[in-house]
């Protein structure tokens, strides 16, 4: 039985009670889902959330976490309801109109902070252009990590534009990151050292399949890619190739199984294959391609 709401809670009485009530609601990951919650509302560390189970949580705080382990019942997601994600060890902001930033994308920021570091040992300079920033989590992530180059993005939601514009100022890197609404390459003019897309690439029909957590949260313009998933690879494909400066690289995220349609569309404009890149469970993630 919860105590009344005027009471203070031990953490880790907090904890179980968190935990059972997830576990109650089928909940698939109870234990990750109450650690994550917890300690992103009342801003405790990972470590102290397993060392530091005898703190006491003031009454409001218990309060806080109640209300809030009711919206995760009901189907929101932990991030959504915290307002942010961690990405590439940054905190991103979200809004209704950004997809989550997932870690699967990681694999894409660390190729594309390889390739930028080449370029700016070569160039001393590195313009990138980010097609669909969402929070802005990939290109901001590489600006975080190699000073000096620059990065143009474009996103067609006005919504989540004004969202990573916020996450760069938070993150102290708006100087280097200038983002507008635009439809791909129609929005940003130029030449670009490196072409970076996590574009929606989810058939329309598989939309329904998704968790109801991803349906409910994340827009269908961020997972949306068309009957076969492809339409945003083919409107790259169709467009970028005149936008990539001598030696220049473009990456795409790409969804499972998606690397020989993919690989085909660009090889089709002229591009040819570079390498590709697996994530942690081993599925084919980032394809790298160049223009001869
Ligand atoms: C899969 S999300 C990726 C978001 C972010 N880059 C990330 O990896 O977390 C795809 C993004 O593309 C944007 N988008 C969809 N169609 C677009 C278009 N025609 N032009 C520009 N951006 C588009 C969506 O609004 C969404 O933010």
């Amino acid at each position: 039985m919860p105590p009344a709401s005027d009471e203070r809670l031990r953490l880790d009485a907090l904890m179980a009670e968190v935990r059972a009530a997830f576990v109650r609601a089928g909940i698939d990951t109870p234990g990750f889902d109450a650690r994550l919650l917890i300690g992103g509302l009342l801003d405790i560390s990972p470590t102290a959330m397993i060392t530091g189970g005898d703190a006491l949580v003031p009454a409001g705080d218990v309060a806080r976490v109640r209300e809030a382990v009711g919206q995760r019942i009901a189907g929101r997601p932990v991030h959504r309801i915290l307002g942010w994600r961690e990405f590439y060890g940054h905190r991103f902001a979200l809004s209704p109109a950004t997809l989550e930033p997932r870690p699967d994308t990681e694999v894409l920021v660390e190729a594309a902070i390889a390739e930028v570091r080449n370029i700016m040992a070569a160039k001393a300079a590195c313009l990138i252009a980010d097609l669909g920033v969402g929070t802005g989590a990939i290109c901001l992530s590489v600006l975080a990590e190699v000073p000096g180059c620059r990065c143009i993005g474009v996103d067609r939601s006005p919504e989540a534009v004004e969202t990573a514009r916020a996450n760069a100022e938070a993150l102290g890197l708006s100087d280097r990151y200038d983002v507008r609404v635009g439809d791909w390459f129609d929005g940003i003019d130029g030449l670009f050292d490196l072409i970076l897309s996590n574009p929606p690439y989810i058939p329309s029909a598989e939309i329904e399949g998704l968790s109801l957590d991803v349906r409910k949260s994340d827009p269908a313009l961020a997972l949306d890619g068309g009957g076969d998933g492809l339409d945003a690879y083919r409107a790259i494909a169709r467009t970028s190739g005149g936008r990539l400066a001598p030696g220049g690289a473009l990456m795409l995220e790409i969804g499972q199984g998606q690397e020989e349609d993919v690989a085909a569309l660009f090889v089709a404009e002229g591009y040819g294959f570079a390498a590709k890149h697996a994530d942690l469970g081993g599925i084919d993630r980032v394809l790298v391609l160049r223009k001869h």
